[in-house]
């Protein structure tokens, strides 16, 4: 499979799998294991986590995968995030869901993160959300530490504006590699509020999160739902495409700013079908058919 890099020394497979809703799957370590080595296969090497995901549990299941096949880690891309602290059972002493990006916190996330991979490295870091309190300072001391280590190779944050990326990169030794946004035919804000203008400028390949809108396009709600789904089939048909995945696959894929989908689904089929986007391409008036179905109203 095609690869992206993110820098000179970061490369990600074109398309990452995203393990938010691992613990849905249902999949004993030996089944994940399967799974992961299919997706392997189809040359989909990164793999997407959080610290909270599953309530706290996701990490671990995939830990448990990749110990009973540990010459996987070499050939693959963990990423993961922290900063979110949830209200869970795992956590009595917590009263209220609060973001916590203390030096302490980060430093601890990630330790618990590599213990829960089995792993002595992450290649990539995130920060989960941006901050209302948030010390770039502090930040800064906890990436030059978990660098400075080997713990973590590469650091990134999610959900951040522009503004927010600069800011924190003005105290970095080493800049961001990427920002993991919500981007798909359904949510367009990106688009709106600077974030892509900002990823081209400085040459910075965003993660798309939810690039299926979680599933919702497929059995659609509403008026706008029913606009995009419609458009979708349309432009399948047009393509030659047996689902309307692959062509928002192809609709991410296609855009200059090298988009990388965060694939969300446990179906390997579906992963095949994402996987076989790669290096489809769609027509300017076919991408523009989408975006409009997605606002409701033409160009001005
Ligand atoms: N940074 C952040 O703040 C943030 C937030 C949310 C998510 N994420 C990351 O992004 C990843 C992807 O997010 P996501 O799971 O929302 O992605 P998604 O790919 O948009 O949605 C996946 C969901 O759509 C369903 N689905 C896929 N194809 C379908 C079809 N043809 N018909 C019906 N349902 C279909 C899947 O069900 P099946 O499993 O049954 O296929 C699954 O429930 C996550 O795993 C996580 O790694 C990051």
């Amino acid at each position: 499979m095609e690869r992206i890099q993110l820098t000179e020394q970061l490369g990600f497979s074109r398309i990452v799998h995203g393990h938010w809703r691992l613990m849905d799957w249902n999949l004993s370590a030996r089944e994940l294991l399967k799974l992961t080595e299919q997706v392997i296969e189809l040359g989909i090497t990164t793999f997407d986590h959080a610290d909270i995901y599953g309530n706290y549990s996701c990490e671990e299941r995939f830990g448990e995968a990749l110990r009973l096949k540990r010459e996987l880690r070499p050939n693959i891309e963990i990423v993961t995030k922290c900063g979110i602290k949830l209200l869970s059972a795992k956590f009595p002493e917590r009263k209220l869901k609060h973001y916590d990006y203390s030096f302490d916190h980060i430093v601890s996330s990630v330790e618990t993160s590599l213990a829960n991979f089995n792993t002595d490295y992450i290649d990539l870091l995130l920060l989960h959300r941006p901050a209302p309190f948030f010390d770039p300072e502090v930040v800064a001391k906890a990436f030059a530490y978990l660098k400075k280590t080997g713990k973590v190779l590469h650091f990134g944050v999610s959900n951040f504006t522009p503004l927010q990326f600069e800011m924190l990169n003005a105290y970095l030794d080493e800049p961001l590699v990427t920002n993991q946004v919500e981007l798909s035919p359904w949510c367009l804000d990106h688009f709106d509020n600077g974030n892509i203008d900002f990823f081209l400028k400085n040459k910075i390949r965003p993660m798309a999160w939810s690039p299926l809108a979680g599933g919702r396009l497929f059995n659609p709600r509403d008026e706008k739902g029913e606009r995009l789904s419609r458009a979708l089939w349309e432009v399948a048909a047009e393509l030659n495409l047996e689902t309307t995945d692959s062509v928002i696959y192809t609709w991410l894929l296609n855009h200059p700013a090298g988009i990388i989908p965060v694939a969300g689904t446990g179906s390997i089929d579906r992963i095949k079908g994402a996987a076989g986007a790669i290096g489809k391409t769609m027509s300017l008036e076919q991408w523009y058919k989408i975006y409009n179905a997605s606002t409701g109203r033409d160009l001005p």
